[in-house]
């Protein structure tokens, strides 16, 4: 099973954390599934951007970015050349590295910016 190392981000994930999923599985199902409670405001259809993470390893692992997931990533906040919307984000054999931006838009609303 692939695994994937989070890095530590302040409220979700204070110390990091290496977690195993099925291959198959979303990067954002295999974090809820592990109680690390990453924003997923539409639920996992690709309509918000609130599952944003950076993928710093295995990138080129995950499934091809299809267009929808491009147009939404574009307005997530902290964009970086490997960004994925975890929802959209398939584990495939090898193993990853995410980093969960400190802000997502939800945040960023609330006067955290
Ligand atoms: Fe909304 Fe991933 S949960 S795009």
């Amino acid at each position: 099973m692939p695994k994937i190392t989070i890095l530590p981000h302040a409220e979700l994930c204070p110390q990091g954390a290496v977690i195993e999923a099925e291959q198959g599985t979303s990067i954002c199902d295999a974090l809820h599934n592990h109680d690390i409670d990453i924003d997923s405001a539409c639920g996992g259809v690709c309509a918000c951007t609130t599952c944003h993470v950076v993928v710093r390893e295995g990138f080129k692992s995950l499934n091809e970015i299809e267009e929808d997931e491009e147009d939404m990533l574009d307005r997530a906040w902290g964009l970086q050349p490997f960004s994925r919307l975890s929802c959209q984000a398939i584990l495939q054999e090898a193993d990853v590295t995410v980093e969960i931006p400190k802000y997502s838009i939800n945040l960023a609303k609330e006067g955290h910016q």
